[in-house]
């Protein structure tokens, strides 16, 4: 939109103001060639170009695999497995097989030693 046109209708307001036109309805605001609306058909380009057979294709193997996985018989299942977790995850549970790996550590690094003490006899 050129600059004049949007303040020709500042210019012509004095005017307007001084010399009342026998009609008195506005006259309408020129219309809007920028903004979004402008802005339309480059979006819808980059929406078709998104929309390519094989994304399209793509998609529906997703969205059909995702209605499966949620069928009413495994949100149960995961219900359930969530449910348990949370019950697992007390901090009783989490001090001991933190205390549990901390233990293990020594014993893998041992058993690590051992096997690359064989392995290099070999
Ligand atoms: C954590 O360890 C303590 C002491 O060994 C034991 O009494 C308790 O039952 C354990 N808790 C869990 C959740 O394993």
């Amino acid at each position: 939109m050129r600059f004049s046109t949007l303040l020709l209708p500042f210019a012509a307001a004095p005017l307007a103001l001084a010399a009342p036109e026998p009609n008195p309805v506005a006259p309408r605001a020129p219309a809007s060639t920028g903004g979004l609306l402008s802005e339309l058909p480059g979006i819808l380009d980059g929406v078709q170009e998104l929309l390519s057979k094989d994304t399209i294709n793509n998609l529906e193997v997703i969205v059909s695999g995702a209605a499966k996985l949620l069928s009413s018989d495994n949100i149960d299942i995961l219900q359930d497995i969530l449910n348990n977790a949370h019950t697992l995850l007390t901090k009783d549970f989490v001090d001991n097989t933190t205390t549990l790996i901390g233990d293990a550590t020594p014993l893998v690094e041992d058993v690590s030693k051992l096997l690359g003490g064989v392995l290099g006899s070999l």
